[in-house]
């Protein structure tokens, strides 16, 4: 297990490109499933989740492979339909293969994916869904059973207590394409990750209308054909370098930062004094070297178009070093507050009230150890051991890696004084217990 190694406060400047979107290519790679022509995707990014996605679909029959740098072509002649719960456990991003395998084999046997640190994680509307669809819905030692035999469109509501679930909306809008019959899905989850892997599906002969509303109608048709496809830009990884800019007092211009997919972001740095330009419909540039100055503000994240959880913890270390009070509530995961103890370790003064952080923002923090949880609180970590004053250690960063291409080394391209060490590498006193 690799450390970073981080030298705080010096600003960032320059410019970095933003990878392709992780949230869209694991739905995109299961849609390939659903043709037995070859399916070819640009722009994927770098990331260990990718890989792994691509090991369960060969597992289950499909031919995968990295063409060149960011290309992969898909091809599913054959296909088993059962998902082990030794690959599915590890990515629970992994569900979103039952839409097509029940589409495609009208039968999926997957593993419960169980829970991860930001909370449990159930996926009861991605069942719903696929009873509403006709399926029959059984869990049996672990394993959630779907026989679709009798597939068909219908009206499905997926709308939970925290909101719509981008994923279930993956889920049934997979089967749907080949369900006979229309379908229309209430309250779908509009992330532009799923508006994307709508455009995908469109290219490979799906009819679907309402793409980017919460109503999608699908008009199911008898099969679908190869495409070649593009990937999305990264919303999250663009938001994490914008706020890296902030953070550090920096001049960073993101390219690939699409104003339109980050809109709830770019509200709040306004509110917060955080000066950023648009310099065109996909590059933002963040100027906190200018002078400003910085007041604390309110966070609620919910689904796409509002704040997006997957910023939160990033957005937090920011508030952290923004002096005043600042409140942020998790409305989609009431649990996702693991940067929280860490970033207490570095100075920052945290209050946990139920869903909501209290944040009595300093204007400094200290470089400490801290341990890495999950994918994005360890983001958290790294803008705040980037800002902070002296020598911070991160270790476990195979969670950053989940999810960020190489962040060490582009973040040092911005003048950032940040190594990946071997674990060993960390001085003893130092290592976490
Ligand atoms: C996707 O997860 C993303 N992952 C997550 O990003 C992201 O945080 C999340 O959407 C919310 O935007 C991928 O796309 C691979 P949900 P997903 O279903 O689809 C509850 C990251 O850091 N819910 O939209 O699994 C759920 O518990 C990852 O890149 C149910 O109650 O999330 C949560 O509270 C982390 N029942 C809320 O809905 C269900 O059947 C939203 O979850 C499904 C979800």
């Amino acid at each position: 297990m690799d450390v970073f190694r981080v030298n705080g406060g010096r600003p960032l400047r320059g410019t970095i490109q933003v990878s392709g979107a992780k949230n869209a290519v694991l739905p995109i790679f299961a849609a390939a499933l659903l043709t037995d022509e070859a399916v070819t995707i640009r722009n994927v990014p770098n990331l260990s989740d990718v890989r792994f996605m691509a090991e369960i679909m060969r597992h289950l029959g499909a031919e995968v492979s990295a063409d060149a740098p960011g290309t992969w072509t898909i091809r599913a002649r054959t296909l088993d339909n059962r998902a082990p719960y030794d690959l599915v456990r590890k990515m629970r991003a992994s569900v979103c293969l039952m839409g097509p395998l029940v589409a495609r084999l009208r039968s999926a046997i997957v593993s419960l994916p169980g829970g991860c640190v930001i909370g449990p994680r159930p996926i009861d509307l991605h069942l719903k869904g696929f009873a509403a669809l006709g399926c029959g819905v059984s869990i049996e030692s672990g394993y959630v059973h779907l026989d679709g035999r009798h597939l068909r469109g219908a009206d499905v509501f997926l709308g939970g207590r925290h909101g719509s679930t981008a994923l279930g909306t993956a889920n049934i809008l997979m089967a749907a394409v080949l369900a006979p019959g229309r379908t229309r899905i209430e309250s779908a989850a509009c992330e532009p990750e799923i508006v994307d892997l709508c455009r995908l599906l469109v290219a490979m002969g799906a009819k679907i209308s309402g793409i980017g509303s919460h109503a999608l109608e699908i008009e199911g048709v008898e099969r679908l054909h190869g495409a070649t496809h593009t990937v999305i830009p990264d919303r999250i990884e663009a938001g994490t370098f914008l706020l890296a800019g902030a953070i550090t007092g920096g001049d960073i211009t993101v390219e690939g930062a699409r104003g339109d997919h980050l809109a709830a972001l770019l509200d709040k740095l306004r509110e917060t004094g955080v000066p950023f330009e648009t310099v065109g419909p996909e590059t933002l540039r963040v100027r906190a070297d200018r002078p400003h100055r910085r007041v604390p503000t309110d966070i609620v994240t919910m689904p796409h178009p509002g704040f997006a959880t997957d910023l939160q913890a990033q957005m937090s270390a920011l508030l952290a070093v923004t002096p005043g009070l600042s409140i942020v509530t998790e409305k989609v995961f009431p649990n996702r507050f693991m940067h929280v103890p860490e970033l207490q370790r570095m100075g920052a003064d945290i209050a946990i009230e139920g869903p909501s952080a209290i944040i009595k923002g300093s204007d400094r923090l200290s470089g400490a150890p801290v341990m890495a949880s999950d994918l994005r609180a360890s983001a958290a970590l790294v803008l705040a051991a980037l800002a902070a004053h002296g020598e911070s250690w991160i270790q476990r960063v195979y969670h950053i890696d989940r999810g960020y291409d190489r962040v060490d080394e582009r973040l040092r391209a911005l003048g950032a004084d940040i190594e990946r060490l071997p674990a060993e590498a960390m001085p003893r006193h130092l290592v976490g217990e």
